[in-house]
């Protein structure tokens, strides 16, 4: 699902019709031009041979630059939204890796069974069986679904009214590598248990990858016995991994709903993995109209510096995934001092403990990363994204050409 040239055409047409009309092609001599109240040339001077991206584009808030100097644009990638969410996700059947005391059903059961559907107003809902008394010791039915797309970076960006929370409760929305776990690497997003009001960002890796403490994010790193876990190894702490919680009360659980949900981002390249979220009110304007640019949204709540980590190394082919499971490792384990009644097997048994264990999601849209300029010195830029931009010229040289022929 590359981006097409009709794509490009459609943003870039009007702003050839513009340039055309209004001035001469030599346009660089006026760097006034480009100051394009409708954000029409956004990215474009530096397309066009003998400009380049000025002081004002940047001004115009839709680049993110790199750690190295380089000038980015995301462009959108995969859109998973409204009815046709589930075409994009296979439905997981084994048992819980995490020792849940869950079975996650296939799509068909979860779709009879009201588990996974999409409302007539577009919103995807996903939620643990909160109908049926169960006996003790059955397992309560729920969903874990992964994308068919795999990734290897990019700005994920889930918007969501809610996301599933109440005591014995564990739900995550993470990426996972192909092949045999953890070599491909495991970015845990969104996670939390019980009543928690705290996200939770982890990562889980082979050895050698750590977290380097002194990277600028806000969150506290997750210690055990009083000492930071820097290492991301899945072999070492009981599968801790890294992990940072998030600062604010609002990121998980009850606020987080109460809020109306919010947007978590995802960004993934060469300056590392970060995570930032933002409950509805504070979502930003970029998000919110499609063309998201991370260096707008200060500092993340984690991230994972490739000073201490090479992430190309670590992490590859990620699938994405939700899913909501009961009590196991975690919210099993945490139970008892989780200020959660009886024990977690016992909870199990009453519906109306999982009436909050539900996910509601607008969008999730993954962009991917348009190298603009190359920064100070030039990269090899050999890249799939740099031959896409080179699509992207080639597209727009020719519907310059098509306009010059036409006037
Ligand atoms: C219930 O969950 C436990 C823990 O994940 C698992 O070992 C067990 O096989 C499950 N039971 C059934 C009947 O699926
Ligand atoms: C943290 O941010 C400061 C200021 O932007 C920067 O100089 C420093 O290199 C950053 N540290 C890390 C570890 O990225
Ligand atoms: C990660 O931390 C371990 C333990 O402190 C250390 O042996 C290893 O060299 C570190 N690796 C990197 C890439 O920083
Ligand atoms: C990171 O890992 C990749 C893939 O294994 C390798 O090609 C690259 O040289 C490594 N980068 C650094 C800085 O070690
Ligand atoms: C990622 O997937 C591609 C395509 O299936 C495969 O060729 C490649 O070896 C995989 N990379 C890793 C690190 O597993
Ligand atoms: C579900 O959420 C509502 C609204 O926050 C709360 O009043 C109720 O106690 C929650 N129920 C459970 C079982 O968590
Ligand atoms: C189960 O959850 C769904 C989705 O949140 C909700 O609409 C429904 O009312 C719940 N059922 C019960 C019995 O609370
Ligand atoms: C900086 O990184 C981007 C993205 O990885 C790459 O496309 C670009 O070529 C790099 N620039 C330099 C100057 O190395």
């Amino acid at each position: 699902m590359g981006v097409g040239c009709t794509t490009v055409m459609h943003r870039r047409i009007a702003l050839f019709s513009l340039l055309l009309g209004g001035y001469a092609l030599d346009s660089a001599a006026s760097p006034n031009f480009f100051h394009d109240p409708l954000g029409l040339t956004s990215g474009l001077s530096s397309l066009v041979p003998g400009s380049r991206a000025t002081s004002l584009d940047k001004r115009a808030g839709k680049f993110d630059t790199m750690s190295n100097g380089s000038t980015v644009l995301w462009v959108i990638q995969d859109t998973y939204e409204g009815q046709t969410f589930f075409d994009s996700f296979g439905f997981y059947t084994d048992s819980d890796p995490t020792n849940g005391l869950v079975t996650f059903v296939d799509q068909q059961t979860a779709f009879n069974q009201g588990l996974a559907y999409v409302t007539s107003d577009n919103k995807v809902i996903m939620q643990g069986d909160n109908t049926t008394w169960l006996p003790s010791g059955v397992n309560r039915s729920s969903v874990r679904i992964f994308s068919n797309a795999e990734y290897n970076s990019g700005l994920f960006v889930l918007d969501l009214d809610m996301a599933p929370w109440g005591c014995g409760v564990w739900p995550a929305f993470w990426t996972v590598g192909s092949g045999e776990w953890p070599w491909n690497g495991e970015i845990d997003i969104i996670e939390g248990v019980h009543d928690n009001e705290h996200n939770q960002v982890t990562w889980h890796t082979a050895p050698g990858c750590n977290l380097t403490a002194t990277s600028n994010f806000t969150g506290t790193i997750v210690q055990t016995n009083g000492v930071d876990n820097l290492q991301c190894n899945a072999f070492i702490d009981y599968n801790a991994g890294c992990g940072v919680t998030e600062w604010s009360r609002a990121s998980y659980g009850p606020y987080f709903d109460s809020q109306g949900g919010g947007v978590f981002a995802m960004k993934w390249d060469a300056d590392g993995i970060a995570v930032w979220s933002f409950y509805r009110a504070a979502i930003p304007q970029d998000i919110v109209q499609g063309e998201p640019n991370p260096s707008n949204w200060g500092q993340p709540v984690a991230s994972l510096s490739p000073m201490g980590c090479n992430v190309t190394q670590y992490f590859a082919n990620h699938s994405i995934i939700f899913d909501i499971t009961f009590c196991g490792d975690w919210a099993g384990n945490s139970y008892a001092t989780s200020g959660c009644p009886g024990t977690c097997p016992d909870r199990l048994m009453d519906p109306a403990n999982f009436v909050n264990a539900t996910w509601i999601i607008n969008s999730l849209k993954v962009y991917k990363q348009a190298t603009l300029s190359a920064g100070a010195t030039n990269g090899a830029g050999h890249s799939g994204v740099a031959l896409e931009m080179t699509g992207w010229i080639l597209c727009i040289a020719t519907v310059l050409h098509l306009v010059i022929m036409a006037s």
